[in-house]
């Protein structure tokens, strides 16, 4: 911890754990700081990052409310509408620790770096006790984008950061795996006090609309993509063609198995299976010409959140094995994860022509 504190004081970045996945941690207001996140990371400066921050830190502010001590802290506007004011404060008690990420009206201690020149701030406060020791630590907010190379699937443990960030940073703090293994939900308030769901996560919309009353409006890929800058389609993807169905191998058509077989040039092939009963079947490898198949189980339980928590470490190792194509075979029971589940995989085969049907 005291490591950490200090390269962090010395505007130094440094890998921490969350609950969701690994990220690149660095002073939130220290614009030189910020600036060696991105070139660590190769970001583009489009793609703005999130500020953490932990109960510790608002309040040692001394304001009434988590809303108030934001805006004393210079990371939010003090001159929110009500209805955004009323909403906000009810995510940021409601759902805060935890994987939810509130994007709103920026406030004056916010390098421009950091929301890539928008009028708004994404916030964050994480449910990982080490992720809240280095914040309290360090005394100060904190950027934290994924820790990974742009582009590249996310870490889920500190062996995955280090795979990513080896030499660029001075330090990692390992905290173990991650419990929820994707990305924090980010949610948009407007000013009106409706939200706009700008990347799925944990925390659902029903769970949203629970807290604050209103529905939540998904904000399409094209739009989402204009509001927040940074999901690109290709984000979270291995460097191996991935190929995304639900449907059990026993019912593939001839079609599909032909096109599989075609693509298998050198006779590897990765499986990732939803479910044991998604497995490929030996009939199925038969039909294939007996590849030689690179195989992962992502939930013997078959629960999306489950098979999110160990996505990227298991899409990191089967990607490792250097297969011709990955074929990701999972039709997960929804447990609220199920919608992040898909957003990820769908990104992670962006670029790569899906299976005939
Ligand atoms: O779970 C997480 O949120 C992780 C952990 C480390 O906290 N962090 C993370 O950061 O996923 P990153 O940088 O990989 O993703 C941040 C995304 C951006 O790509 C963008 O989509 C959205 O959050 N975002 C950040 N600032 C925004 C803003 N001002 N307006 C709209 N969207 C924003
Ligand atoms: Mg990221």
């Amino acid at each position: 911890m005291a490591a950490a504190a200090q390269a962090l004081a010395d505007g130094e970045p440094v890998v921490i754990p969350t609950e969701t996945v690994y990220g690149l941690a660095a002073d939130a207001v220290d614009a030189v700081a910020v600036a060696r996140v991105f070139a660590a990371k190769d970001r583009p400066a489009d793609d703005p990052l999130i500020v953490h921050v932990s109960p510790g830190l608002l309040a040692r502010t001394g304001a009434d409310d988590r809303l108030a001590a934001l805006v004393a802290l210079g990371l939010v506007s003090p001159a929110l509408e009500a209805a955004c004011a009323r909403t906000a404060l009810a995510l940021l008690e409601g759902c805060w620790p935890g994987p939810l990420t509130v994007v709103l009206p920026r406030g004056p201690a916010v390098p421009d770096a950091v929301t890539s020149g928008l009028p708004a701030v994404a916030l964050r406060m994480p449910e990982h006790p080490v992720a809240l020791a280095v914040i309290d630590a360090a005394g100060r907010a904190l950027v934290a984008p994924s820790a990974n190379r742009f582009g590249r699937i996310s870490p889920t443990h500190a062996d995955a950061a280090r795979a990513e960030l080896d030499g660029r940073v001075r330090l990692i703090v390992d905290g173990g795996a991650c419990r929820v293994g994707v990305e924090s939900t980010v949610v948009r308030v407007h000013a009106d006090g409706s939200l706009g769901l700008l990347r799925p996560g944990a925390i659902t919309p029903e769970q949203l609309t629970g807290r604050v009353g209103s529905a939540v409006t998904r904000v399409g890929s094209e739009a989402g993509r204009a509001a927040s800058p940074g999901r690109t389609p290709s984000h979270y993807a291995p460097r191996t063609p991935l190929v995304v169905t639900s449907t059990p191998p026993s019912a593939w058509s001839d079609a599909r198995i032909a096109d599989l077989r075609a693509r298998l040039s050198h006779g590897r092939l990765g499986w990732l299976a939803g479910s044991d009963a998604l497995r490929p079947s030996t009939t199925l490898r038969d039909a294939l010409g007996a590849p030689d198949v690179v195989e992962a189980l992502l939930a013997s339980d078959g629960r999306a959140s489950t098979a999110a928590r160990h996505l990227y470490a298991t899409l990191r190792s089967l990607d490792e094995a250097g297969p011709d194509v990955i074929v990701a075979c999972v039709d997960a029971q929804d447990d609220g994860l199920a919608e992040a589940l898909t957003d990820r995989l769908t990104r992670a085969s962006h670029g790569t022509r899906p299976l005939p049907p």
